[in-house]
């Protein structure tokens, strides 16, 4: 696993103006505001990881292939890897660690633990951000076809793919019972 090196960031100021060489970026992650000086350079799952300390959020290939990075921007699917921080500002970001309620999981979380929709756990993280993501564009009711499809840009090392269809089925039913329960 590689990060590109960064300078140490420091968080904004009352008086203003980020220190000289950095940004200042402003963004909502997981419900709550935060803002910090960041080099342009850096790389919103560098941000997340290092400065927010949320790991849950995993880098595989650091190039835009594996999906281990995904998080949510404004409800959808991004690849945190090739995303810079300050392109994020006055983003609402959401990371594995925010779809849990309390010690409730989210519906897909809870599927993938009932399917065992996983291995060695290093892609589960981007793997279940994606599987949301599917659900808000294609609906509840998704077929083995299209759920592989749309996984194109997932990968699991461990190649435990049936399971993790399986799950994102089973999470994708799920997120429509708690919705229309909620309706
Ligand atoms: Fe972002 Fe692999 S680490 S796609
Ligand atoms: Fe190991 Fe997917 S469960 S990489």
């Amino acid at each position: 696993m590689f990060f590109r090196k960064s300078q140490p960031e420091t968080q904004a100021t009352a008086q203003g103006g980020a220190a000289p060489g950095l940004v200042r970026v402003g963004m909502t992650v997981n419900g709550k505001a935060v803002s910090a000086d960041v080099e342009p350079r850096t790389l919103l799952v560098q941000y997340l990881r290092e400065s927010l300390r949320l790991t849950g959020t995993h880098v595989g290939c650091d190039t835009s292939q594996c999906g281990a990075c995904v998080i949510h921007i404004d409800g959808k699917a991004v690849k945190s890897c090739t995303t810079l921080a300050v392109s994020c500002e006055g983003a609402n970001v959401t990371t594995i660690e925010g779809l849990a309620q309390g010690a409730q999981l989210h519906p897909m979380q809870e599927a993938f633990r009932e399917h065992h929709g996983l291995q060695c756990g290093f892609c589960t993280p981007g793997m279940i951000m994606s599987a949301v993501d599917i659900v808000q564009r294609k609906g509840t009711q998704l077929d083995e076809a299209t759920i592989r499809h749309e996984l194109e840009g997932n990968l699991c090392r461990c190649t435990g793919y049936h399971n993790i269809v399986a799950a994102v089925k089973a999470g994708a039913a799920a997120m429509g019972g708690v919705r229309q329960a909620a309706e």
